[in-house]
């Protein structure tokens, strides 16, 4: 079965004495169990949201978008957080960390608000952070932490629910070269241990080139 498939995905913005704007149009794709995808185009040509349409966090003019085979398009705020919280994962570009929460903190919040065991999350919380190369960062907020460490925490945060599927926009786009490359390595690595499917939006066509496929988003098409 496919992690995720999208048919005929239209994304138009309507706004009274205008003439609508349509982002894209028509748009369908699959992706396989541990399949890594980029998502490339210029600035404006809609990719971020594309992501956000997928990980149903804006809703599509029209068009299907089957997660695991279940229309998300079709469900509402409390079905949408629950496959958010089971099913996905999320990077952004800037790390989204709470500042008041330090690194194990941060990481936790998933499992926390799924209700598991305290102290079985703070296990899986510290493993994580350990796979992303953190363990001596762990009491560390936010606002103490590298660029490239905070993004590595939200990598954390991201995985520790074992997601089958990773939403990533820009995900090293503040950092420089060489954290880049060690975000994307843990990343990458990581992903492949516990066979996630990947979406990535990426300006970096070198970083897209580590995908099994390229897709470019060019004038509402995707190809
Ligand atoms: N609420 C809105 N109303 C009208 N137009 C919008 C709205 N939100 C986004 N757009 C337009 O949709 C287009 C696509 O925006 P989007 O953020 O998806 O682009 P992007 O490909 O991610 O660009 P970038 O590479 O700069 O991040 C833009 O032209 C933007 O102006
Ligand atoms: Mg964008």
């Amino acid at each position: 079965m496919n992690i995720l498939s999208c048919e005929g995905l239209t994304k138009r913005f309507e706004e009274a004495n205008k003439e609508p704007l349509t982002i894209f149009e028509n748009i369908a794709f699959d992706l396989k169990q541990a399949e890594k995808v980029a998502i490339v185009g210029r600035s404006g040509s809609g990719k971020t949201t594309l992501l956000n349409i997928l990980g149903g966090l804006e809703s599509a003019t029209s068009g299907a978008v089957r997660l695991m085979g279940k229309d998300i398009t079709q469900f509402n705020e409390k079905e949408k957080g629950h496959i958010r919280n089971h099913q996905l994962g999320f990077i952004f570009q800037s790390h989204h960390l709470l500042p008041e929460f330090d690194a194990i903190e941060n990481v936790s919040m998933p499992l926390l608000i799924r209700g598991m065991n305290p102290y079985e999350v703070k296990k899986l919380s510290i493993e994580m952070l350990k796979k992303v190369g953190l363990a001596d960062r762990e009491t560390h907020k936010p606002s103490m932490l590298s660029g490239g460490e905070r993004q590595r925490v939200a990598i954390a945060r991201a995985l520790v629910t074992r997601p089958k599927l990773v939403l990533a926009d820009e995900p090293t786009g503040n950092l420089d070269f060489q954290h880049t490359q060690q975000v994307y390595q843990i990343m990458l690595g990581l992903m492949q241990e516990l066979e996630t499917s990947f979406v990535v939006v990426t300006h970096d066509l070198e970083l897209a080139g580590l995908m099994d496929r390229t897709l470019k988003l060019q004038k509402g098409q995707l190809a």
